[in-house]
């Protein structure tokens, strides 16, 4: 078969420009080592992106392959509604419960970060109307941030691309200032001014709305997919106080930052984050299997829980939410994560990155390289330059993703010394050429 040509003919491709899709045709991964990915035609590609910021531990893990093998052979298939359970699905909630931030003590599974951020959303909702408030229904996100693409997780994304065409922001979404000092700070604005000035703009907005409409706040430790924007100091500290206040709960989005992406366990760790519930996914199967988790609380799950007693149900789950094979590879991940000191790994291998990045603020063309842990975004002075250096970067040999202004890295956790400074080099070649 002639793949490109199959391709072309048949397939529909997500967060593509489908237009330019029929002259550019598809590139073809047939296989993966390591942080080492393989076209249909025998290129080798350094992947600086883990996928989609997902594969932790690269792409040749045996124990995870072993672990989705023995569970296919033992049990494929099983749901969990209506009291239904699997040995993977329950173990697998207890360890996450042992590993979440403090008090995050239940587990609800889906399959994708959009699933999950929904799921999260709907149990705002179902939470504040069994606390007999049924008038909170809005849900406070930030512009740039990036939460999915579901009709909920859309509309809390802060992203135009994802909003136009498709009717979203649904009205629900209040779309706050986004944290990025290098754009929003004002001249001569101090961090501290501008996590204030932040902070005063979400106790206006919540004065303007009434809190008594206000049911959540959502929020990525940092953003990852609008730009791989690190908070002002100070910003969660800022802003939680003032939450709290107004009975508002809060959400952290780790998808992107969960297991170690920062270099330490949780986003939530890294930047003073204290959630009422918890989204994370991709870095929990190392991206080998679609698998979702939505943490919450005792607090929370008990209003929850005597609610459904009432209605008879708690109407909300996926056929293939905790899928048992799913979550057998997420276990073998995080033992994985633990046996190795993965995240430990990552933090002593971060000084090298974050220098290396930093020294891309020299190049000509770069408005600002910046980072934390194993993650980097170079913000383009030009925003098209962003998507000319992903292009220039493939010819390198590399991959990176613009996303907005921004080409981000985000490469396996897994990542050696010598091929840190490979992807930096060829990094650093993609943006001299542009
Ligand atoms: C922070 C964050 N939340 C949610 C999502 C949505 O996840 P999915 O693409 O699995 O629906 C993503 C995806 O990149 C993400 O980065």
């Amino acid at each position: 078969m002639d793949l490109r040509a199959a391709d072309l003919a048949h397939s529909f491709h997500p967060q593509t420009n489908l237009a330019l899709h029929a002259s550019v045709g598809p590139l073809t991964i047939a296989r993966g080592e390591g942080v080492w990915l393989e076209t249909d035609d025998g290129r080798r590609l350094l992947d600086g992106m883990a996928g989609l910021w997902c594969v932790g531990l690269g792409y040749s893990e045996r124990r995870l392959v072993a672990a989705a093998t023995r569970q296919l052979e033992t049990l494929p298939y099983q749901q969990s509604f209506g009291h239904r359970a699997h040995e993977p699905g329950i173990r697998l909630a207890a360890d996450l419960a042992a590993i979440a931030p403090a008090g995050l003590t239940r587990a609800f599974f889906a399959t994708s970060g959009s699933e999950a951020v929904d799921s999260a959303v709907k149990l705002a909702w179902y939470f504040w109307n069994a606390r007999s408030e049924p008038g909170r229904k809005r849900i406070l996100a930030r512009r740039r941030a990036y939460h999915g693409v579901t009709v909920a997780a859309g509309s809390l994304t802060g992203l135009p691309g994802i909003h136009g065409g498709f009717d979203l922001p649904r009205p629900f979404a209040i779309h706050l200032t986004a944290p990025h000092a290098a754009q929003q700070a004002r001249p001569g604005e101090s961090e501290a001014a501008f996590t204030a000035r932040l902070a005063d703009e979400l106790e206006a907005v919540i004065a303007a709305e009434g809190a008594e409409t206000i049911a959540a706040m959502i929020a990525e430790p940092l953003i990852g997919a609008g730009g791989v924007i690190l908070p002002p100091a100070g910003y969660f500290a800022a802003i939680q106080p003032i939450l709290r206040r107004h009975g508002i709960l809060l959400i952290a989005d780790e998808v992107i930052t969960g297991f170690g992406r920062t270099g330490r366990m949780w986003g939530c760790e890294t930047f003073d984050m204290v959630p009422d519930m918890l989204v994370c996914a991709k870095q929990l199967t190392s991206g080998y299997q679609p698998l979702s988790a939505l943490m919450v609380s005792e607090a929370i799950y008990a209003t929850v829980a005597e609610e459904s007693g009432r209605r008879g149900s708690f109407g909300h789950g996926f056929t293939y939410g905790g899928h048992p094979v799913a979550c057998a590879v997420a276990r073998e991940t995080l033992a994985l994560y633990r046996e190795r000191d993965i995240v430990g790994a990552a933090a002593a291998k971060a000084p090298r990155f974050q220098r290396r990045l930093a020294a891309l603020n020299q190049v000509p063309g770069v408005r600002e390289a910046r980072g934390i842990g194993l993650i980097g975004g170079v913000e383009m002075a030009d925003a098209a330059d962003a998507a000319r250096v992903q292009a220039a970067a493939l010819w390198e040999g590399l991959i990176v993703r613009a996303v907005v202004d921004t080409v981000a890295i985000c490469p396996p956790l897994v990542i050696g010394d010598a091929e840190i400074d490979l992807l930096f080099d060829r990094l650093e070649a993609a943006l001299r050429s542009v």
